[in-house]
């Protein structure tokens, strides 16, 4: 999303938020073509971190990003980490863009609020590996819980939250959660479990590395780096949704 290409409208786009379109709307009235997409995303996701956490979560970032024309949810299915994958799996994917075991883990914390579909965790639940049983790492009771949430022959695919230590607060109670065997994806458990993860999950969840002082860390120089366009590269939208066109030719403002 470094190039704000899940701000566009349109099928098969990446996706869609309405709260980044009013504050570009906002700063489209005070100061036209001048703020990027990208660049809104950036700072409302740490404010939204702070307002979340407080301010001991705040981070200096950077801007000057420039908006991307191209948004494939294809793209995203293939460079995001899978729900289900290995710990050694999700490295491999955030090490192809430049990010650390690390980074991973404290970037996978931002799962502390947040919310999956049932979909994403039926097989956990009811038919783990083709078992016909709930997956053994996860917690008996938190299966049960999660059941109540998410029947197996439900037509609505519910929401769960990622998080049920502390739901609505940014803080290290994911991590807690997964040393409980409460990880809800199958990637969240993957982490506090295997041997290359599984010591810097332990002093995230015990408080001997600070998750405040090191979540901004990771955003700022590392994701919030990856792929960035800069100088005369992609433009500047005046809408989020859409990417903006100057007759037939793509426009760089
Ligand atoms: C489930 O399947 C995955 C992928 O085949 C495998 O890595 C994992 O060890 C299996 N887990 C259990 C508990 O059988
Ligand atoms: C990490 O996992 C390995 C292998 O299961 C285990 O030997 C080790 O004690 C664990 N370390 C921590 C800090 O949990
Ligand atoms: C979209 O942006 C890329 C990168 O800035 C650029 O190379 C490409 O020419 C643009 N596409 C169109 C159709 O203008």
């Amino acid at each position: 999303g470094c190039d704000a290409s899940i701000l566009l409208d349109g099928s098969g786009t990446e996706k869609g938020y309405d709260l980044i379109d009013q504050a570009k709307a906002a700063l489209e009235s005070k100061c036209p073509g001048v703020v990027s997409c990208a660049d809104i995303i950036v700072v409302a996701t740490r404010d939204a971190v702070v307002l979340g956490g407080g301010t001991q979560y705040t981070y200096a970032v950077q801007t000057g990003r420039r908006d991307g024309n191209i948004s494939l949810a294809s793209d995203a299915t293939r460079n995001l980490p899978g729900d289900s994958f290995s710990a050694s799996q999700a490295t491999d994917a955030f090490r192809a863009k430049g990010l650390s075991a690390s980074d991973m883990v404290l970037l996978l914390g931002g799962h502390t609020v947040g919310l999956t579909h049932c979909s994403f965790i039926l097989n956990r639940l009811y038919n783990y590996n083709g078992s016909g049983k709930p997956d053994p790492a996860m917690d008996p009771a938190f299966v049960t819980m999660l059941k109540s949430r998410c029947p197996q022959t439900s037509t609505v695919d519910n929401t769960v939250l990622l998080d049920h230590g502390n739901p609505t607060t940014v803080d290290n109670s994911y991590y807690e959660q997964l040393l409980a065997r409460r990880g809800v994806l199958t990637v969240d458990q993957n982490i506090a479990s295997d041997a290359a993860t599984n010591a810097t999950v332990r002093a995230l969840a015990g408080g001997s590395s600070s998750f405040p002082a090191l979540f901004g860390g990771a955003m700022v120089r590392r994701m919030g780096g990856i792929q960035v366009l800069t100088g005369t590269q992609g433009q500047i939208r005046k809408s989020c949704r859409v990417v903006l066109w100057f007759g037939s030719s793509f426009c760089h403002l």
